[in-house]
This record gives structure tokens, sequence and C-alpha cells, in this order.
């Protein structure tokens, strides 16, 4: 299981001060830039992390139409980073046409959709998609699979099953993780270590449990220590 730290802090500088006080790790730690950092920072900011040897998910959750998303893609893959996002609910279609335009890079990012927020209660996601959380995550997970993605983000709740209906070997990485059962914040589908550990989980997301810690190194050497 890899660990994956979101860096939604509210300053460059403090996003900065963390990578750098965690720095020993970078070689084993993901960190996750998404909107509010990206949006802020740029691509400059994403370089200075990759030059301290962190590999970078870029959470930018794309949604739109195919040929939009393909656009968007295709300038992600020139980027270096790692790993980025898209929303399953875009279509098969779509993320299809992300994989076959991404298909001419040597190297690509791997490629994650996004099945439910964690943020969502069961009723809030029927409204919108108007199905349970536990049975549509598994339908977006195989449109992702068939068009060629390799994982999917997803609670710890649905990853087994994801991995039953799609492949072993397709990623799950979960964010709302609360490593030692701290508060859940906004996030309702949470999990701890454990719990992920034994729905064989891939990647965890930890953001506000880290960053917002008084000492992010030593909970992130708790966590290597569940989890390696
Ligand atoms: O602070 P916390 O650990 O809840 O952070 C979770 C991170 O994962 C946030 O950056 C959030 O945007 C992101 N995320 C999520 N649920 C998803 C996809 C991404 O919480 N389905």
């Amino acid at each position: 299981m890899k660990l994956c730290i979101a860096l939604d802090n509210p300053s460059r500088e403090e996003n900065l001060k963390l990578a750098n006080e965690i720095k020993e790790f970078s070689k084993d730690i993901w960190l996750k830039v998404g909107f509010r950092s990206f949006i802020r920072d740029g691509r400059e900011f994403i370089d200075e992390l990759k030059n301290m040897g962190y590999n970078i998910f870029l959470d930018l959750k794309l949604y739109d139409i195919p040929n939009t998303m393909a656009d968007a893609a295709e300038e992600i893959a020139k980027m270096d980073i790692d790993m980025f996002n898209v929303h399953a609910s875009a279509s098969k279609r779509a993320m299809k046409e992300v994989m076959q335009r991404l298909s001419k890079f040597k190297k690509r990012p791997l490629v994650l959709a996004v099945t439910a927020l964690t943020s969502f209660t069961n009723e809030e996601f029927k409204k919108i998609y108007g199905e349970d959380i536990d049975k549509k995550a598994v339908e977006f997970a195989k449109d992702a699979y068939e068009a060629g993605l390799d994982g999917v983000v997803c609670s710890v709740w649905e990853s087994l099953k994801i991995k039953e209906y799609t492949s072993n070997d397709f990623l799950t990485l979960t964010p709302g993780i609360r490593p030692f059962g701290e508060s859940a914040g906004d996030q309702k589908r949470v999990a701890n270590l454990n719990e992920a550990k034994k729905n064989a989980v891939d990647f965890i997301v930890v953001g506000r449990p880290v960053y917002k810690a008084e000492k992010p190194k030593e909970i992130i050497k708790k966590i290597f220590k569940e989890i390696k």
C-alpha cells in the first residue's frame, strides 16, 4: 500500500514547508496536488516538488466532453507528473478517448477514474446518479477498466468489490483515510489504516490528518510502520 499526501495547505509556502519537512521519505511518498495548489501555484511548483524526488498525483478530476478531456489529458502527459484523474461519469467513451490520445506517449502517467466522491452520503449520490453508491461505483469502475484506465478513486468500502469485478491489478486509490481514527471533517465514507489494508487498497490519500498535524513527520512514520 502506498501513501499519498494531499497538499491542500492555504499557501504555497506552507505546502513547500511540509514537502521539505518530509523530504527524507520523498521516494516512498506521493504528493497529491489538487485544485487549490495547481490554480495558485501552477506547473512550476510541480516541477519543484518533482525535483525533490516526489511522485506527483495531479488531482484535477477532468470532466468535460470527450475531445476536451483528451486535449487536457495530452497537456497533462507532457508535464512531468506520475498520475492524474478523470471523472468516470464523463462516460466510457470519454475515458476511451483519453486513453487513445495518451497511447502516443512513450511514458504516460497512470490514469484513474473517480467513481464516487468520498464526501457523498448515499442519499446525495442517489439524487444525482439514480443508484446506490456501492452498485454505481462498481459500474463506473467496470467502464474505466474496459476503457483501459489503470484504476479508480473510490472509498475503502468499495475497493474489494471493484477488484472482484475488474482485476486484482486494477488500482484503487482511496481518500477519506483517517489513519488512527481522527475526525472525518466533511468526509462521509472514511476508514482507518487497518480497514484500508483489509480491503486491498493500493494507494491511501491522507490530507488533513497529516498537513494539519503539529508534527507531520511523526504521523507519517507511524503510518509507514502500519502499512509497510
Ligand atoms: O483532508 P482529507 O484527508 O479529507 O483530504 C482528502 C483529499 O482527497 C482532498 O484533497 C480531496 O479533494 C481528495 N479527494 C476526496 N475524494 C475523492 C477524490 C479526491 O476526498 N473522491
